[in-house]
């Protein structure tokens, strides 16, 4: 059966204080509406319908991609008059309403209620709550029929005593949405057109309402205010934290973990506390992450450990390298297998060959270091004049002394030596020692300054 989703992204959400529209406010790293279309592609729709009203603009500019239609609700008068911006656009077979708010609904609950829908049959998603008050309730028939949902605000005491929720998901017949939208009004308390006055007139309309309800209340919970989305991101964290532990990865504290981005995750990984995984992480068997650390965007081969208060971006290390604490490897850092990196070492688009080690507070950028070098303490690369990058190569096992500047473009070949303290302006043969600094003088009968006592 064909599909398209609609989603509901045009309120304002005056309680989140915010310049910034309600949907774009981030949970784990990527906007609320970021998730919902994320989710929604899994199902594989023809198309997603995205309704925006409140800072349209913004929220347009965020997503552009084909499958993506914008329609402009310029007031927002209700969820039903929201969908039926979209109506113009709908041909599929089945359309399945979602929330730019509600971002931690699951794609499997998605799928369950989707099975539901027939051309005879809408699926709507319902929620049992200890208190449903705010919510649509949702009555029925005493063989348990869904008749129609009431708003909470239009309920008698009676209906406000149901314990069933509507989540205001709901998957329908994409060729009767016309005539019950067309038919709705807004003859109600709030002076709305509900999107939910439809359930009433699908069953008037003989078809019958079956629903289903998610595995965790969380997964259709929304966000109005800051506090709502600080209780989203922890969820959506802790559930990040379970599925990582499931594969075989011991979290010092799951909540101390977060993750804004997808990692994958071998067995007998080990991350410590205060760990951020951002982007597309990459972490193979017995990997091990301290406390404090920072890692987006990267590949860490088995056995690699990473000392706390490390940040690691857009780097790959290879199988038992070891890096930190306080390190920083920034974009194009690749270090083969048994690489050492050490404390206040930073790394920008540098190539480290097997065994290399760079001990301690040091710059190499734009560098390739060939197998079982060693760079002394201090050392850096002098990769850029001011207007140019350039590259400095070093061979196999080099021997850079403490505290040298490397003035690239320069080649250090293979088994060079240079001297602690040496700016290296030019090439260094293989095998050669390269002294590059003042000769050492020393001054006989030299007098120190002494201090004139004032008393
Ligand atoms: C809605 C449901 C209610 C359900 C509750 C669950 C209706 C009439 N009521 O109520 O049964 O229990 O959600 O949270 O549907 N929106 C628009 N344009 C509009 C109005 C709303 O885009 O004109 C969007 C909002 O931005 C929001 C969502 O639709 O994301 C829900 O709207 P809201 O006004 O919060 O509905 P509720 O009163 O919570
Ligand atoms: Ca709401």
């Amino acid at each position: 059966m064909s599909l398209e989703v609609v989603i509901l992204a045009a309120g304002q959400g005056t309680r989140m204080c915010s310049a910034l529209p309600k949907v774009l406010h981030p949970v784990a790293g990527d906007s609320m509406l970021g998730h919902v279309i994320h989710s929604a592609r899994k199902l594989n729709p023809q198309r997603i319908h995205v309704v925006i009203g409140h800072g349209a603009d913004i929220v347009r500019e965020q997503f552009v991609a084909d499958d993506l239609n914008f329609v402009l609700q310029d007031k927002q008068l209700g969820t039903g008059h929201a969908v039926a911006q979209a109506l113009p656009y709908l041909t599929a077979e089945n359309v399945l309403i979602l929330y730019g708010d509600v971002p931690l609904i699951e794609v499997n609950t998605l799928q369950r209620l989707l099975k539901k829908v027939t051309p005879d049959q809408l699926g709507l998603l319902t929620v049992t709550l200890a208190d449903a008050t705010g919510y649509g309730r949702i009555v029925r028939d005493s063989k348990h029929r869904v008749l129609a949902i009431v708003e909470h605000k239009d309920a008698t005491e009676a209906q406000r005593s149901i314990t069933e929720g509507n989540t205001g998901i709901l998957a329908v017949p994409g060729k009767r949405l016309a005539d019950w939208l067309g038919r709705l009004s807004n003859n109600n308390v709030q002076g709305e057109y509900y999107l939910t006055d439809v359930i009433a007139m699908a069953v008037d309309d003989g078809l019958v309402v079956a629903t289903e309800q998610p595995l965790d209340a969380m997964e259709v919970q929304g966000a109005n205010d800051r506090k709502q989305l600080a209780e989203l991101e922890r969820h959506y964290q802790l559930r990040e934290g379970r599925r990582l532990m499931a594969l075989g990865v011991t979290l010092r504290d799951p909540a101390r973990f977060d993750v804004r981005g997808e990692v994958t995750a071998g067995r007998d990984v080990v991350i410590d506390v205060n760990v951020v995984l951002e982007g597309r992480v990459i972490i193979e068997d017995n990997v091990n992450i301290g406390p404090n650390c920072v890692i987006k965007n990267s590949t860490l081969r088995k056995g690699s450990v990473i000392k706390a208060n490390s940040h690691i971006d857009g780097a790959v290390l290879g199988e038992g390298s070891d890096v930190g604490p306080f390190a920083r490897l920034r974009p194009g850092s690749v270090l083969e297998a048994r690489v050492h990196v050490g404390n206040f070492v930073e790394l920008k688009n540098a190539h480290l060959s097997e065994g290399a080690k760079v001990g301690h507070l040091t710059y190499l950028g734009d560098a390739q270091v060939g197998a079982r070098t060693n760079i002394g303490a201090g050392t850096i690369t002098c990769n850029y004049d001011g207007v140019n990058k350039h590259k400095t190569l070093i061979g196999e096992d080099v021997f850079i002394g403490s505290n040298n500047s490397l003035v690239a473009p320069v080649d250090i070949f293979s088994g060079a030596t240079t001297a602690a303290g040496s700016t290296i302006t030019q090439n260094v043969p293989a095998d050669q020692l390269a002294v590059g600094r003042a000769r050492q003088r020393n001054i006989d009968g030299w007098k120190r300054p002494v201090k004139i006592k004032k008393d």
